[in-house]
């Protein structure tokens, strides 16, 4: 099971995460305080009111106006509580819900900050789960806790006050049992806040779960396993309930026992306030009323559980929020960020090594090249070989050492990270497309672009006569993920989207993988022609398209083995060579089936 991290052990640390709203909010607050304070001291006029109709009626002096007065006077204060509760509802309520909304946008705003290696550790489904399950545990503690505790409070020394008034020593007989549910809460809020913390995480797998399925249905049902995924779900759900029910039998234990405190107080009281009344201490009215007090009373005992755990729940929840508002991103802008120097933009990569957190074997190794700039230079390697790793790097996904990578003659650590990025159109292996319209997804990076713009990089990318095929042309919707798409079309749409950005570097990681040789040859020796200028690092696992280019760079094992046009390869690079022949092999073979 899921460690305990130290950032969720205590979420009194976290606090810190809404105190900032508390203070903006601070008048709402306020006012909601002093409204629920306005109702819990009407409240108590009641049972005065009730005190003088019984002794009225115990001395035989009621009149009918006198118990007229007293019902009239209880209306009165029956219509001022029904108000100051909606005051204090609107206000406090309120209150918790702009504390939620602010929070959440802080959470959303930092994760947009955070990079690669954090997402990386953080599946999808646990930050959608800290996004609702547990944003929606601060709301309650927030709003209802605050609540409850604040009337708690108010009620429970002000019952007790007015039991003094009426009789000190029995409001000492009727708390005696009182310390017993503190003492309660006390040892059973650790376990809460461990229980919970459980609850939220299995939370979280089950979340991250159903997200995975949802999003790869595809694969599932071609490899027939729908069942053993509904199976394993079943059997994450089958454990989150039981983590609620280990949690509701410990939140389970606060209320009744606090009933049966209430009760025991009850008990005392009957049995020595009656004895004060035979002995003539009190009157029956100041009876009458005491017991009522005792009632509102009973109230903020059952309280004490409930707030402790609505808090203990709010806590735990902030304490896992907090653990991601910590999280920094792992590349940061320099303290003096340089200027980035005009011009095209030549990349040069001197004894580059890399190695990925917690991977022994470094993906890059030794790697010293320069790709001139307005170059367009390919990058071929078997799998796994690190063109990935050299793409992500360049396009500034993951932290680089000092004086392996320039720009133009820069250290890339020298620079913003936005300058660099705003320089880099990059297309990654894995295309992304968004559940819109062609259009909007080809002008995702470049929302000003004109329909012209976008249907040229389109004709870049050989894909405009297709789009004019579809229903709808540029507008048609290409579903989730672009799944109305062939994976070829779903390319060439990610590689337009790059070109339309018409950025001074160009990166193409095999993006053009499953389309079909001629056209993937024919796009990148149009890239020449229409982006003059721009420095281009292709990416692809198939020689043959590259065969144009100026300079193809060979990876192996992370290691630049050789460089050079494709005809001083064949001379020079026996792997190269091999690479090339196996493909040109396999080609004709598939041709000729
Ligand atoms: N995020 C990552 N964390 C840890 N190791 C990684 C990560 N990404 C890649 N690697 C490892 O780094 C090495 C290089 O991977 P990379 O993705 O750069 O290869 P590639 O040449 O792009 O392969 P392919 O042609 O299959 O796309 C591999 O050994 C891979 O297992
Ligand atoms: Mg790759």
């Amino acid at each position: 099971m899921t460690q305990q991290q130290p950032g969720a052990a205590t979420g009194a640390s976290a606090l810190g995460l809404i105190r900032p709203f508390v203070r903006q909010y601070s008048s709402r607050l306020i006012g909601g305080l002093g409204a629920l304070l306005a109702v819990d001291l009407l409240q108590l006029g009641i049972p005065r009111l009730v005190k003088r109709a019984v002794d009225f009626l115990a001395h035989g002096t009621a009149s009918q106006i006198a118990l007229a007065q007293s019902a009239f006077s209880i209306f009165l204060l029956a219509v001022g509580i029904a108000g100051c509760r909606f005051v204090w509802r609107y206000l406090i309520l309120g209150f918790s819900r702009l504390v939620e909304r602010d929070l959440r946008d802080d959470f959303f705003r930092h994760l947009l900050t955070l990079d690669r290696p954090f997402f990386q550790k953080k599946p999808v489904g646990a930050i959608m789960a800290l996004a609702t399950n547990d944003l929606g545990a601060v709301q309650l503690a927030g709003g209802m806790g605050l609540v409850a505790c604040a009337d708690a409070a108010i009620m429970g020394i002000a019952a007790m006050a007015c039991m003094a008034y009426i009789s000190p020593r029995l409001t000492l007989i009727a708390v005696i049992p009182m310390p017993l549910l503190a003492l309660l809460t006390r040892v059973l809020s650790a376990r809460l806040h461990r229980r919970f913390l459980k609850v939220q995480e299995q939370f979280s797998h089950l979340t991250e779960f159903a997200r995975s399925t949802i999003t790869s249905i595809r694969l599932l049902k071609a490899y027939t396993q729908e069942g053993s995924q509904a199976e394993s779900f079943n059997r994450l759900g089958r454990q989150y309930q039981q983590d609620n029910i280990r949690l509701a039998r410990v939140h389970g234990t606060l209320f009744p026992i606090s009933g049966l405190v209430g009760n025991i107080s009850l008990l005392l009281t009957i049995f020595f306030g009656g004895r004060l009344v035979i002995g003539g201490a009190i009157t029956v009215g100041d009876f009458v009323a005491f017991i009522s007090y005792l009632y509102m009373l009973t109230w903020p005992m059952m309280a004490v559980g409930w707030v402790a755990n609505l808090f203990q729940r709010g806590l735990t929840s902030l304490g896992r929020l907090d653990e991601v508002m910590k999280a920094n991103p792992t590349l940061a802008d320099p303290a003096q960020p340089l200027a980035f120097p005009v011009g095209q933009t030549e990349i040069s990569l001197r004894n580059l090594h890399f190695r990925y957190d917690g991977q022994e074997q470094p993906a890059l190794a030794e790697v010293s090249c320069v790709i001139r700039g307005g170059e367009i230079v390919g990058l071929v390697g078997r799998s796994g070989s690190g063109k990935s790793t050299l793409c992500h790097l360049l396009a500034r996904q993951y932290p680089v050492e000092d004086g392996v990578i320039f720009l133009n003659g820069v250290d890339i650590n020298r620079l913003s990270l936005a300058a660099v990025r705003e320089r880099v159109a990059y297309v990654p292996q894995d295309v992304l497309l968004f559940s819109d319209t062609v259009a909007a997804n080809i002008g995702f990076g470049n929302p000003e672009a004109s329909q012209e713009q976008i249907e040229a990089a389109a004709r870049i990318c050989r894909i405009h006569e297709e789009i004019l095929g579809f229903s709808e042309g540029y507008q048609t919707r290409i579903g989730e993920r672009g799944v109305k798409l062939s994976g070829g079309q779903r390319q060439r749409i990610a590689l337009a989207r790059a070109i339309l950005l018409d950025r001074p570097m160009l990166i193409i990681d095999d993006s053009l993988s499953a389309v079909d040789l001629e056209t993937e040859q024919e796009i990148i020796s149009g890239l020449a022609t229409f982006l003059p200028g721009r420095t281009c690092l292709i990416v692809s696992h198939r020689i043959a398209p590259l065969r144009d280019t100026v300079r193809i760079m060979v990876l192996e094992e992370g290691r630049l083995l050789a460089q050079g046009n494709h005809a001083e390869l064949l001379a020079t690079s026996p792997f190269y060579r091999t690479m090339y022949h196996q493909q040109q092999m396999h080609r004709h073979r598939e041709e000729e089936l």
